[in-house]
């Protein structure tokens, strides 16, 4: 295996091939199981595409979260966004899954926004800027649909106050060997950097800070983001809270052949706020499964498996699995061509800019109410 297929998975970078099986064994989650998925199934009605899908492959203490509801204990979820830039489509999937849960189960949502990692993390990288990308990637999140009465957005900048005890008290109980074999610190990070997945564990207990009492809480994210949990885990108990519960999803893909979506790569990331056409333009120039010519196409079939704009349908933009099953269909015996199939993407994806970026202008007037007060 070369070094440039070595699979990377942190908070910070994701590289080579991801397998997520092989992540499950190497973090230590669990696979959702058929019970599982019944049991949510019962309160859902019916499984989201993203669970369908197995966008959403595997938790920690998924099942303890829904065997206490089953019993009447509500939980909290949380979940968060590190403002260092525009919002890309990936960073959408684990807020839509977050706002099914929210609306299944009637559950309040702590919305973390980081602004103080991004701006320990990136050089040249200033405080303003990573609070005005807060206030920017807020609209975002509201334009989800997020539940105002149930949902708090909290700047870790602004809002330290509410977290600032909480972290502290974890903090004690997490030695600096622990997040250097965590998360690769070195001599040379900063020590702000260091204790900063002490305020990421914080909004887990913020709900039983708040309430005086146990609430469970239930963390939706991609699996970049377990490393904080591990360590979260490892703590709660020794602070009387609950263990936080996690859903961990895969990532989609950039529109380039292999890696994930990401801001680092602008060209095969579609930002929210890109005008619809330089997302057109990005959708026609994706690396697809098809043959060279049209018609080695249509005598072999192409390969959905690898194209990117089949995975876009998959696991965005369509939610009829029939649909869906059909496209795979005629891409494999060559009924369809990618032209035709990116031009069906291209529409959908503007036609999901347009909409989603006419919430994110009416979300300006109301931004402020989702704030946390404190
Ligand atoms: P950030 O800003 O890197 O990512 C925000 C959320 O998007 C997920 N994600 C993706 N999901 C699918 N496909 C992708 N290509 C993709 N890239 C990123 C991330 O897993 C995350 O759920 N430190 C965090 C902010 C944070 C947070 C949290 C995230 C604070 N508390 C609690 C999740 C849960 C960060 O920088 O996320």
């Amino acid at each position: 295996m070369s070094s440039e297929d070595e699979m990377v998975v942190t908070p910070w970078k994701v590289a080579g091939k991801v397998d997520y099986e092989k992540l499950i064994r190497q973090f230590g989650t669990q696979p959702l199981t058929k019970e599982i998925l019944e049991k949510l199934k019962k309160y859902a009605g019916s499984l989201h595409y993203l669970i369908r899908r197995e966008f959403f492959f595997c938790h920690r203490d998924f099942d303890w979260i829904l065997n206490l509801y089953e019993k009447g204990e509500k939980f909290v979820l949380y979940t968060g966004r590190g403002p260092s830039g525009p919002v890309h489509l990936g960073h959408l999937l684990p807020w839509i899954f977050t706002k099914h849960l929210q609306d299944v189960f009637g559950a309040k949502l702590y919305f973390q926004m980081t602004d103080d990692e991004k701006f320990l993390l990136h050089h040249n990288f200033t405080i303003e800027k990573s609070v005005g990308y807060t206030y920017d990637n807020a609209l975002d999140v509201i334009a989800i649909g997020f539940d105002k009465k149930k949902t708090k957005i909290i700047s870790d900048v602004k809002n330290i106050k509410a977290l600032y005890e909480i972290s502290i008290k974890i903090a004690k109980h997490v030695n600096f060997s622990v997040v250097r074999a965590v998360f690769g610190f070195e001599e040379s990070t900063n020590i702000g950097l260091i204790f900063f997945p002490a305020v990421q564990a914080a909004p887990c207990f913020l709900e039983s800070v708040l309430t005086g009492k146990k609430v469970p809480c239930l963390i939706p994210a991609a699996i970049d983001q377990d490393p904080y949990w591990r360590v979260t885990r490892d703590v709660a108990p020794k602070l009387g809270f609950y263990k936080p519960a996690q859903i961990h999803s895969k990532f989609l893909p950039g529109l380039g052949k292999g890696g994930k979506m990401s801001a680092s790569q602008p060209e095969t990331c579609i930002f929210t706020t890109d005008p619809p056409e330089v997302a057109e333009k990005k959708v026609f120039n994706a690396f697809t499964g098809g043959q060279p010519t049209a018609e080695e196409q249509r005598r072999l079939g192409g390969n959905p498996e690898v194209c990117t704009v089949y995975q876009y349908m998959f696991y965005l933009f369509e939610e009829d699995d029939k649909k869906v099953r059909e496209l795979w269909e005629n891409c494999k015996s060559g009924r369809i061509i990618c032209g035709e199939c990116k031009s069906i993407l291209a529409k959908k994806v503007k036609d999901f800019l347009v909409e989603h970026q006419r919430r994110r202008e009416k979300a300006r007037n109301i931004v402020d109410e989702y704030f946390l007060e404190i």
